[in-house]
């Protein structure tokens, strides 16, 4: 089953792509195997999710999208607070997203859909739809050697100024302080996104945010987070 959700969703090692992940056949519990084999075809559909943003892009209410959904906690916490709204949740760690669909199914919460694979190649099939963005925590690579691999940089903001409606904000944190400075300077180059607070400079932590996984032991190494916040350029 894993296998076959890796080979169908995710592409795994055999394309040359430098991909911001790694797929890892790690350990995945009885419950998230099963809560994937059952529940993907009901939150991960995609032509009823294109139906779902169709009528939401009707009724007013918004389409937000986090990347990165990791325990999917935060991912419900925001749905959960605006249930007007939908939220896309992307991933590509299976056991993480098991316990997601575990938890919507649980909770009966039926405004949160999933994205599985790679955000570089889900997002193609949408066109300018969000409202809110969320990246919070994604994978540091410190090594100088890695760097190649982080999901933030020109390339992945180009496609994403792409994806973003006008009003759109793109919420980031990390506390990998190089990754940080990276960040701002690909914002600081782009031609259609900008930093919201101005050049170079970073914002307060969002206070709907939940204390993500990642979060917590970053506050617990004593490492200082950066929140950084960006817009869509106002080109005439
Ligand atoms: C360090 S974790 C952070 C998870 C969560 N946001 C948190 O703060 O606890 C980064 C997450 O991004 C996911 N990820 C990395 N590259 C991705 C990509 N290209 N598309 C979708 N998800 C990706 C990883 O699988 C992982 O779950």
């Amino acid at each position: 089953m894993i296998e076959r959700i890796e080979q169908q969703h995710i592409g795994g090692s055999s394309t040359n792509k430098i991909r911001s992940f790694v797929v890892r056949s790690g350990r995945i519990t009885i419950a998230q195997n099963r809560a994937l084999e059952q529940l993907l075809p009901k939150y991960a559909n995609l032509t009823e999710i294109r139906e779902r943003i169709e009528h939401i892009k009707s009724t007013g209410n918004q389409v937000n999208l986090e990347i990165g959904l990791g325990d999917g906690k935060n991912l419900i916490h925001m749905a959960k607070e605006n249930p007007n709204s939908i939220f896309l949740g992307s991933d590509v760690h299976l056991p993480g997203i098991g316990s997601t669909l575990n938890s919507l199914e649980l909770h009966n919460i039926n405004n949160v859909r999933v994205l599985v694979g790679d955000i570089n190649d889900t997002l193609l099939s949408f066109g300018r739809i969000f409202q809110n963005i969320f990246i919070f925590f994604p994978d540091p690579w410190p090594k100088k050697r890695h760097n190649k691999r982080r999901l933030i940089n020109r390339e992945f903001l180009d496609l994403i100024a792409k994806k973003i409606k006008v009003d759109c904000k793109i919420y980031i944190a990390t506390d990998c302080k190089d990754y940080a400075t990276s960040i701002l300077n690909v914002i600081e180059i782009s031609k259609e996104i900008e930093n919201s607070e101005g050049s170079w400079r970073v914002s307060k932590r969002p206070s709907w945010r939940l204390l993500t996984k990642f979060e917590r032991r970053a506050l617990q190494a004593n490492s200082r987070v950066y929140e950084i916040c960006c817009i869509p350029k106002n080109i005439d």
